[in-house]
């Protein structure tokens, strides 16, 4: 675990989703910052147990609790667990989500409403719990998002219509919470080199893997730790502007995608020269 400066010291986290993935490497390094953290999982207790552990090796107060974000008795229970102690949350981390994935034409009704139920309802119950305990002067609420939203991934289109929900709220509760002082961020980070994309791509994972390193702008993959910097460093104070706003944190992954579907860049893939990449095209001069 890095150890940062304690930005975040004497702050309580509550980060949704953190037994594993991108939520238990937020909890990490949030405890790196000096926060501590109430950590949620949904069915692997022993990994949420294992990641409290982590955080208190750093010398920090953490709680792991069961929630099932779907229910709603579920979060009412967690809330008033929350409630008594540790008393206060400054920082909630909407991190928890959970679709089937298929095509849309293949949706059942019961399947939109789960993934809307985790991801919107339960979401919005959470929020509407949480501030109330968060100190005088306001709060952060950071949401993660993902990059189904702005790009065809096959599968996601459940979960990207639940998470553009959460961005447009996001938006709309940076207008509503703001004059009390509690400020909402979105982020949208890139691929996970992690053990929920392995899952997802079975037996493609590697090959993916290898064409994301040899095609992002960084050349490289990210992992769940990287990309909890990001997430951490919006629950400082120093990310209050970026209130109402969701940000990509994917280091231009998508961008330099697009463009490699653009007119240009689909000719130099035809023109059947792979050790070609379109981004080595010679500047023209002016
Ligand atoms: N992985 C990526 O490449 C990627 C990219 C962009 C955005 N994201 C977003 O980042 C977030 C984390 O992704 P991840 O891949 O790190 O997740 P993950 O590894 O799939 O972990 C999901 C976490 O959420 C919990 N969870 C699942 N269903 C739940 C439910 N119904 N109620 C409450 N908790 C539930 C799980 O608890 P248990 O462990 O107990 O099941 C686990 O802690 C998600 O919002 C995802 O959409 C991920």
């Amino acid at each position: 675990m890095t150890q940062r400066t304690a930005e975040l010291a004497d702050r309580v986290a509550l980060v949704t989703g953190a037994s594993r993935g991108l939520g238990a490497a937020t909890a990490r390094a949030l405890a790196a910052m000096g926060a501590d953290v109430v950590l949620t999982y949904r069915r692997r207790q022993d990994e949420a147990e294992a990641v409290a552990e982590q955080v208190r090796a750093v010398g920090r107060r953490a709680w792991a609790v069961q929630c099932e974000l779907g229910e709603e008795a579920s979060i009412a229970a967690l809330l008033e667990a929350v409630a008594a102690d540790p008393g206060r949350i400054d920082i909630l981390v909407a991190n928890a989500a959970a679709t089937s994935f298929r095509p849309l034409m293949q949706a059942e009704r019961r399947h939109v409403e789960r993934t809307f139920a985790i991801s919107v309802s339960g979401f919005l119950q959470l929020v509407q719990g949480v501030v109330p305990l968060m100190p005088e002067g306001g709060g952060r609420i950071v949401v993660v998002s993902g990059a189904d939203t702005r790009t065809w991934i096959p599968g996601h289109g459940l979960l990207a219509a639940a998470k553009a929900a959460m961005e447009s709220m996001v938006a709309y509760l940076g207008c509503e919470l703001g004059p009390q002082g509690t400020t909402v961020v979105g982020v949208s980070p890139g691929w996970l080199d992690g053990e929920s994309i392995e899952a997802m791509l079975g037996p493609f994972y590697d090959t993916a893997m290898v064409a994301e390193r040899e095609t992002h702008p960084m050349r490289r993959t990210v992992s769940p730790d990287e990309a909890a910097e990001v997430l951490a460093l919006l629950c400082t104070d120093a990310a209050r502007f970026l209130n109402g706003s969701t940000v990509e944190s994917d280091g231009a992954g998508i961008f330099a995608l697009l463009g490699r579907y653009s007119v240009m860049g689909a000719k130099v893939a035809l023109a059947k020269k792979p050790d070609l990449d379109p981004s080595d095209a010679p500047a023209v001069p002016l």
